[in-house]
């Protein structure tokens, strides 16, 4: 079993419809090729969770990184681990809601319990990130 998390910018013109049109796809793809993971999406940026067999993560975070709908993708962790923190989940989506004091308990609250606490951790922090309402984070 093979993990990794990257984050990376929401390229111009993608939004929150591009996150559901990703959602479908990673839904499906990844329940076929064995992949668990989770994605949170701030309004600016993308944190994703991957985790599978290696060569399929290896493959699939290529494809990823070619897609045009973000940028800058920057791999924060990999590792080899023998079980997964998201087993339930082909891809678990989170939007971090507008404006919205609470947000990262909220997000914190919907993470998967088999998460360890740093993975917990990254995926608080940037849940922290609130946005106002023209998108930008405070
Ligand atoms: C932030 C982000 C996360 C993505 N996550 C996944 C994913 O977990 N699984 C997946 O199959 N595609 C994911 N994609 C989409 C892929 O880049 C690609 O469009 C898709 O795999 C192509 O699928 P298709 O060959 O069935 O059209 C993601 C794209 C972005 C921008």
């Amino acid at each position: 079993m093979y993990s990794l998390i990257y984050v990376s910018t929401v390229a111009d013109g993608a939004d929150e419809a591009s996150v559901d049109a990703i959602s479908k796809v990673a839904a499906k793809n990844n329940s076929l090729a064995g992949v668990t993971g989770m994605l949170a999406y701030n309004g600016q940026h993308f944190m994703q969770l991957l985790e599978g067999r290696r060569d399929v993560i290896d493959e699939l975070i290529e494809t990823i990184a070619r897609d045009t709908r973000h940028r800058d993708m920057a791999i924060i962790r990999r590792e080899d681990k023998t079980s997964r923190e998201c087993p339930d989940w082909s891809m678990r989506i989170f939007v971090v809601p507008r404006a919205k004091a609470g947000s990262a308990q909220e997000l914190t609250e919907s993470l998967p319990e088999e998460f360890r606490p740093e993975t917990k951790m990254l995926f608080t922090s940037f849940g922290s990130m609130v946005r106002d309402n023209s998108g930008e984070l405070e």
